[in-house]
């Protein structure tokens, strides 16, 4: 059954930003600002990240010191390791984000470690965070298929999630990185991890490199999962995956969900004016379909 609420946790600023070069700080605060604006509660403001890996988001301590902060919108970052997790604290990020994958060969590109050697890594991350009460998040990536290995087993992604939630993440969600999957593929995983674990330990976060992001949320909100990670005006896409485009737009998210009746508070024409900004600022049209009918009405 669908949920009554869902949450939308918008990765923009993060998986949104961090394939682009040359996004002025000033930019990232004002897409930061504006998107608590339009009622989003839950924003992924950056990632501290080695700069050596990642240059594009360098300068996230320097976004965290200047956004405006709300007492109801929670922000996030990605704390790959204790290093990231301690400049994160200082940046006084909301929650912590850890992050691995369901494949081996992904897992060695993006953070250079294997899966086990990850969690091993995360767990100084996790009792930091505890030590501060801050909550951590999982991600798995590669849930759907791997950009280096194909296909991936739903049974690999179970012990992966298992193990986030074993180091103490409250939530993990499951990465489509490279907008693989299709909706039966959705229904398949969720089939197996919803028999092992509850569907309010689970979010999905997809990438719409095939164009099946939201019908794949539609399957996944099926199941009771009530958790959707999604980047405004569809930004994103994963360095250490070529060809992997955005994610999911929030606004195509937030106008499936207001048909399905699930109020999430989100002002759609705010946020799709958020996304173009953005969008203004990158030299790019938003990958917003719901958007682009807003702003031309
Ligand atoms: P490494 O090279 O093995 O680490 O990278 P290291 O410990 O040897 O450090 C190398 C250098 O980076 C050192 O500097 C460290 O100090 C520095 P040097 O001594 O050479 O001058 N360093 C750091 N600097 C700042 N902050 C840090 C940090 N850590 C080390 N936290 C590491 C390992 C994990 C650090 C690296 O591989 C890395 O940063 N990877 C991040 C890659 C990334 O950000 N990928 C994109 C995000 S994941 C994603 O998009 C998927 C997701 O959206 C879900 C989905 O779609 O599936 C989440
Ligand atoms: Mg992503």
């Amino acid at each position: 059954a669908f949920p009554k609420q869902v949450r939308v946790v918008e990765v923009g600023p993060r998986d949104g930003l961090q394939n682009e070069v040359n996004v002025s700080l000033e930019d990232k605060v004002v897409l930061i600002n504006s998107l608590a604006k339009a009622g989003l509660k839950h924003i992924e403001g950056g990632a501290f990240v080695s700069p050596k890996w990642v240059p594009q988001m360098a300068d996230s301590s320097a976004v965290f010191a200047a956004i405006e902060r709300h007492d109801d919108v929670l922000l996030s970052a990605l704390t790959p390791n204790l290093k990231g997790a301690e400049l994160a604290l200082a940046a006084d990020v909301g929650e912590f984000a850890i992050f691995t994958a369901a494949s081996e060969a992904f897992t060695q590109k993006n953070i250079n470690c294997s899966i086990s050697e990850s969690i091993e890594r995360f767990r100084p991350v996790v009792e930091l965070a505890k030590a501060n009460n801050i909550k951590v998040r999982g991600y798995v990536s590669c849930a759907l298929g791997c950009p280096y290995q194909g296909a991936v087993a739903p049974e690999q992604v179970l012990e992966v999630c298992k193990q986030l939630l074993a180091l103490g993440c409250y939530e993990v969600s499951l990465g489509d990185t490279i907008g693989v999957g299709t909706a039966n593929e959705v229904e398949q995983l969720l089939d197996l991890l919803l028999k092992h674990l509850d569907a309010s330990q689970l979010a999905v976060h997809f990438h719409d490199t095939y164009g099946q992001a939201i019908s794949n949320i539609y399957a996944a909100l099926k199941m009771g999962i009530s958790t959707v990670d999604s980047a405004v005006a569809g930004l994103g896409g994963c360095p250490y995956a070529k060809g992997a485009s955005g994610n999911v737009a929030t606004e195509d998210v937030v106008y499936l969900l207001q048909k399905l009746g699930i109020d999430t508070g989100i002002d759609l024409k705010t946020l799709a004016q958020a996304g173009a900004t953005i969008c203004k600022a990158l030299n790019k049209h938003p990958q917003s379909k719901v958007a682009n009918a807003i702003l031309a009405d």
